[in-house]
């Protein structure tokens, strides 16, 4: 469905605005300026990894810092640190994963939150320490974006649709020896 409405707003988009050549419609950086005129308003709103990168941001960029501090490795939760586990999913999951902000200039939305997995293992809930056990994977997204090449003029873009595997959050599995 909003697959739909983004392929229409591309439409709308390609038939009102931009330069006609060779390589399709060129877009100017006035045009890219701002770029919901591409893809309808609502288009990614939708999509955490999308509308996640503004609440990023603000954390990275202070603010909350203690209360949600982002780590980068696999958590030990042995019981007297248990407390440090915030209400959110990714760090109260056993295959436990943060959010990372991938930028891609040439893609729109050029920021997305990808999830990256904290252990290779998981969180064995009796011990609360990692296990190999078991393995943690990412679960994949596949995201329509837009992909901006550049036209032969070197000054505008021409965009294409593409679709891509975003990670969302990661999982628990057995390791593929166990079938
Ligand atoms: C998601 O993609 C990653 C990287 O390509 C892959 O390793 C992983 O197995 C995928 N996840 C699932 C659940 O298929």
């Amino acid at each position: 469905m909003n697959t739909i409405l983004v392929l229409l707003a591309v439409l709308f988009a390609c038939l009102t605005e931009g330069k006609l050549t060779r390589e399709g419609h060129c877009y100017d950086d006035n045009d890219l300026q701002n770029y919901k005129h591409f893809v309808g308003k609502h288009a990614w709103n939708n999509y955490p990894s999308f509308y996640m990168v503004k609440e990023l941001e603000q954390l990275e960029s202070g603010g909350n810092r203690q209360r949600r501090q982002t780590r980068h490795s696999c958590p030990n939760l042995v019981a007297s640190s248990i407390q440090q586990v915030t209400e959110d999913h990714n760090s109260r999951s056993i295959s436990p994963w943060r959010y990372r902000i991938d930028v891609d200039e040439n893609r729109l939305p050029m920021k997305l939150a990808f999830a990256e997995c904290l252990c290779s293992g998981c969180i064995d809930v009796r011990t609360g320490r990692e296990t190999d056990a078991v393995n943690s994977v990412t679960v994949n997204q596949t995201m329509m974006v837009l992909r901006r090449k550049q036209c032969s003029d070197q000054k505008t873009y021409a965009f294409q649709v593409e679709y891509i595997k975003v990670p969302v959050a990661c999982t628990c599995v057995l390791p593929k020896s166990h079938y």
